[in-house]
This record gives structure tokens, C-alpha cells and sequence, in this order.
């Protein structure tokens, strides 16, 4: 479903070359739930930002979903991809203000000429855990109800591939573990191609497959060390 290859990009801070990520290549299959762990810096969010492609497009190498080349796209063709092949999951901050769950995760069924988008949306806010939230506000809800209307809007449109960026960066422990169960089941069901960027050790647990990003480059994920711990830990 998603294959990247040979990825590398650089970002431009004036004159200056910011190297972000250096030969990426990695596969996620239809179904399948790979994490890809890396510190802050690594490069994460560049690459979930070139399976995206808006305004944004690699210096070497591809990113090809369903065999379609991200950057070879069209407008019209990336837009259509955009909304109805992919989901991405970020932070709530990018729930619309003042709307209630319903409103805000049927959003994308509205762009896409979905009729009755309100009614649809249920079933899956049910699924979430959040049927009896369905009509309050976002600012009502706690930041773990937040990230499931988060997790409905990604999923509204039937997408093939999900990427999720620090999807519980904002949230505490018992709350990610809830996030992150939900997510997978879900996507497993709905055989859902899913990417999980996270610098959260206790995140990639939930994976079928970790990789590590460092300094933007791949590598095998040493699951036996705690990296926090390593760091912050006196020498001998
Ligand atoms: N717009 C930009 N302009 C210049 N440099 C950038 C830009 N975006 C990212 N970078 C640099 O590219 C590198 C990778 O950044 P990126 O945001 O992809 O890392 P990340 O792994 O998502 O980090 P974090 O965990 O903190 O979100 C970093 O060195 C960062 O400073
Ligand atoms: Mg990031």
C-alpha cells in the first residue's frame, strides 16, 4: 500500500541546507501497523509530510501509495487522494473551534459531497467510545476524547493509508494506551494501511513492525533499551 523509497529531503533556512531525511526506504502493507520510532529532530514529520505532498516534495527518491507516485500527482488527483485515500492524525488543535464531535470528525464526508456527513459519522464516534459525546463542543471534550474525533475525521473517508504524527503527544499514559488500541483494532478491521511516527518508547509497543529513524536515516528498532532512560542516566 505505501512504498517508499530512497526518500531524502532538505529543508532551506535561508541559505542554509537543514538535512531532514537521508534515504528512507520502508514498506507498510494493508493491514499492517508499523512504528516508526525516532528522538525529536529525526525527521518524522518531514516524512509524514511527503506521504501527504502538499506543497512539499522529496529531493531524491519516491513515495508511491496504491503504486501512485505522491509527487508525480496532479492537483486534482492529490486532492482526490488526499481526501479519500489517506488519513492523517495529528494533534486536536486542528479540530475546527466550536464545533461538537459530530461536526468536527464529519468534515471530510462534507468536502466530499457526503449526504446526511452527520448521521454517517456516528456510527464510528460510537465506535470510538464517544456516543454519549456526540453533540458536545470540542473545548468540552478532554484531550483523549479530542484525539478519538481526531481518529473518526482520519478514518471518515474509507482511507487505505493512515499516518498519525505524536498522535498522544498530548495525552497521558492510560489515555495513549486507550488511543493507540482503538486505532490499531481499527484499522486491522478495516484492513487500513497504518504509519505511526512517535518519539514514545510505550507508543510502538502496539506495532506489528519498528523501525528507528535517526538523523533521518533507517535503521532496526533496539527494542531491549529504554532511549530515555539511557540518556538521562548517570555513568557508572
Ligand atoms: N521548515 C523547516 N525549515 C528548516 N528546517 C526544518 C523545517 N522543518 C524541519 N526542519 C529540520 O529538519 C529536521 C527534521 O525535522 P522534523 O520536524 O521532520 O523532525 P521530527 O522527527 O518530526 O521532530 P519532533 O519529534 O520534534 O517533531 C530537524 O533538524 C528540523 O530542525
Ligand atoms: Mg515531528
Amino acid at each position: 500500500m505505501l512504498e517508499i523509497r530512497d526518500l531524502a529531503k532538505h529543508h532551506k533556512l535561508g541559505r542554509v541546507a537543514v538535512p531532514a531525511l537521508d534515504g528512507v526506504t520502508l514498506r507498510v502493507a494493508r493491514g499492517q501497523f508499523v512504528a516508526l520510532y525516532g528522538p525529536s529532530g529525526s525527521g518524522k514529520t518531514t516524512l509524514v509530510n511527503l506521504i501527504v505532498g502538499l506543497r512539499i516534495a522529496p529531493d531524491r527518491g519516491s513515495v508511491k501509495v496504491d503504486g501512485r507516485d505522491v509527487a508525480a500527482m496532479s492537483r486534482k488527483e492529490g486532492d482526490e487522494y488526499r481526501l479519500h485515500h489517506l488519513g492523517v492524525i495529528g494533534h486536536p488543535g486542528i479540530l475546527q473551534p466550536g464545533a461538537t464531535a459530530v461536526g468536527a470528525a464529519s468534515v471530510r464526508l462534507r468536502m466530499g459531497d457526503v449526504r446526511h456527513a452527520d448521521r454517517a459519522i456516528v456510527p464510528l464516534l460510537q465506535r470510538l467510545g464517544l456516543g454519549d459525546r456526540l453533540h458536545h463542543k470540542v473545548e468540552q471534550l478532554s484531550m483523549g476524547e479530542r484525539q478519538r474525533v481526531v481518529i473518526a475525521l482520519a478514518l471518515s473517508t474509507g482511507p487505505q493509508l493512515v499516518v498519525a504524527d505524536e498522535p498522544t503527544g498530548s495525552l497521558d499514559t492510560e489515555n495513549s494506551r486507550k488511543v493507540l488500541a482503538l486505532l490499531r483494532d481499527l484499522c486491522r478491521e478495516r484492513h487500513v494501511a497504518l504509519l505511526l511516527a512517535t518519539h514514545d518508547p510505550e507508543a510502538v509497543e502496539f506495532a506489528d513492525e519498528v523501525l528507528e529513524l535517526r538523523d533521518g536515516r533507517l535503521g532496526a528498532y533496539a527494542a531491549d533499551r529504554s532511549p530515555v532512560l539511557a540518556e538521562s542516566s548517570p555513568p557508572d
